[in-house]
């Protein structure tokens, strides 16, 4: 199995709860290896350009402004897998969905505030960190 890059998000809901560290402990207990971090408040644009692919959804509106409502951290995790892993360890977009043990089962608030962002593919890994990282961020 090759080795992966994703991009993460610890969302404003998470952060609000002072719950960074209790997420970066799953994902690290899941076997990803936080590669490159750092905590920032979006702009409405970064949030908008990001979510773009949702613009036409009816919770676009809301999903940026709950997004840009505090600070997140955005990460870069390595691993075997890692696109996968991530998808595993955050379980369902839903909380109410998730599987036991999951970030999202322990932690999130509701499909909205749901504590944690993960790429979908690896393409899709590849363009949303370098959305937010230079190539030296990012320390393997
Ligand atoms: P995320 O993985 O960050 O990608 C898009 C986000 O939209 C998703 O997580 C959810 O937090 C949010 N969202 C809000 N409402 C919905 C919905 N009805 N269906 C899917 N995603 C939603």
């Amino acid at each position: 199995m090759a080795i992966e890059r994703t991009f993460s998000i610890i969302k404003p809901d998470a952060t609000r709860r002072n719950l960074t560290g209790k997420v970066n402990a799953m994902l690290e207990a899941a076997g990803l290896r936080i590669v490159a971090q750092k905590r920032i408040h979006m702009s409405r644009a970064q949030a908008e350009a990001f979510y773009g692919v949702h613009k036409a959804r009816p919770f676009f509106n809301d999903l940026c402004t709950f997004m840009t409502s505090g600070p997140v951290v955005v990460q870069v995790l390595e691993g075997e897998n890692a696109v996968a892993k991530n998808r595993e360890v955050m379980g369902a977009t839903n909380p109410a969905n998730a599987a036991e043990g999951t970030i999202r089962k322990v932690h999130a608030e509701s499909i909205e505030a749901n504590s944690v962002h993960g790429s979908d593919s690896p393409e899709n890994a590849a363009t949303e960190i370098a959305y937010f990282f230079a190539g030296t961020e990012i320390v393997g």
